[in-house]
């Protein structure tokens, strides 16, 4: 345990990419769809996708081991593994692979569910734990391998998906809450325009008594209607947790969004009048990856030497629910 009262900082991060490239050209093969279609209306020019070999726990420790690496912490030092995902490899969780493959015997491990809001949602749930101060160091991992539930007949959703890790290491401070505000929200209401539903079959176990058994069905997705939900909901939530910090939008160093549409991400610019440059964006390389789009685009704007330590980092996931958020970070 460590002191009630504790802020939160984030000593590393990390990720991993899938190891095969598809690209827009390969998926004009595929679909009656062209790179100019996809490039002109999402930024995605290509995506890293699992073969067989690589699963959604593989993924997740290699971007956990990364952010380990980085904030050169043993992994016997971990408290808890929080991984936001919603393609386990394991309906009952696979936080607990993750664990092992790390040899972080002593963390807890679990997994969160909340979709492409599922970095920000599982960032600020370990937050809540270092506060409390039951926990100490803790790993928080998006990955998603939404290769496995695409219908990749169907071009409005197959070119936007990709496959991906990311994490980021936070440890308890005395000197410091670096997590300067968050909002999360979800409106049930619009579940029906994002999902991975399950369907069943009924079965029969004896005369009176009945189960369903099944299997979930590809993503549909109502992208027209996510695509206004994004662009109204996103610069809301990012004005209310400045507001929270009170900040201004120009203190803001780095912009991460979910990497779901760079429409998407330039209207949200546009809005809260934040220039392109401070924009991360990485979806012309690995398109929509979900829980890993966020902590991917981190990562590789930290190794690229560009967020440097005590720059002010809004993240902003949005999706499946309908759920969104936004977190305030000091980086560093
Ligand atoms: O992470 C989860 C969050 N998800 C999102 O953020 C998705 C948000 N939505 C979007 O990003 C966009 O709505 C899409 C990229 C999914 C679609 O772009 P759009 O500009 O909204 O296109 P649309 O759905 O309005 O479709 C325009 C046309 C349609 O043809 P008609 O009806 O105008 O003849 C589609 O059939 O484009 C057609 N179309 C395509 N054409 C070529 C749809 N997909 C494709 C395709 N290639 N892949």
């Amino acid at each position: 345990m460590t002191s009630v009262g504790a802020g939160v900082r984030v000593i590393g991060s990390g990720a991993a990419t899938a190891p095969q490239c598809l690209t827009n050209e390969d998926l004009s093969q595929m679909v009656d769809t062209s790179d100019e279609w996809i490039w002109t209306r999402t930024g995605i020019g290509q995506r890293q996708l699992c073969t067989e070999e690589t699963s959604l726990a593989m993924l997740a420790a290699e971007a956990g081991r990364q952010a380990l690496s980085a904030a050169q912490l043993d992994p016997q030092a971990l408290d808890l593994i929080i991984l936001a995902t919603s393609t386990p490899d394991d309906l009952f969780g696979s936080a607990g692979q993750v664990q092992q493959l790390l040899g972080a015997e002593r963390a807890v491990a679990f997994d969160l569910t909340a979709a492409c809001s599922g970095f920000v949602f599982a960032l600020t749930t370990a937050a809540q734990f270092i506060r409390t101060g039951a926990y100490r160091n803790i790993l928080v991992i998006g990955a998603d391998v939404l290769s496995r539930w695409v219908d990749w007949s169907d071009r409005s959703t197959c070119v936007l998906f990709g496959d991906g890790a990311g994490a980021v290491l936070l440890q308890a401070s005395d000197e410091t809450d670096n997590l300067l505000a968050f909002d999360l929200y979800t409106n049930g209401s619009l579940n029906s325009c994002l999902n991975l539903p399950y369907q069943g079959q009924p079965k029969t176990l004896i005369a009176d008594k009945q189960v369903t058994q099944g299997n979930y069905q590809p993503i549909s997705m109502n992208g027209r209607e996510v695509y206004r939900f994004a662009v109204a909901r996103v610069p809301e939530v990012i004005e209310k947790v400045l507001f929270q910090a009170q900040c201004q939008t120009s203190d803001i160093d780095w912009l991460i969004l979910h990497q779901a549409n760079q429409r998407i991400m330039d209207a949200v610019g546009e809005r809260l009048k934040i220039p392109a440059e401070r924009i991360l964006s990485n979806l012309a390389h690995y398109g929509n990856t979900s829980a890993a789009s966020i902590p991917l685009a981190l990562d590789e704007a930290v190794r690229q030497g560009k967020i440097k330590p005590g720059d002010l980092l809004a993240l902003s996931g949005f999706g499946a629910g309908l759920s969104w958020g936004a977190a305030l970070l000091r980086w560093g």
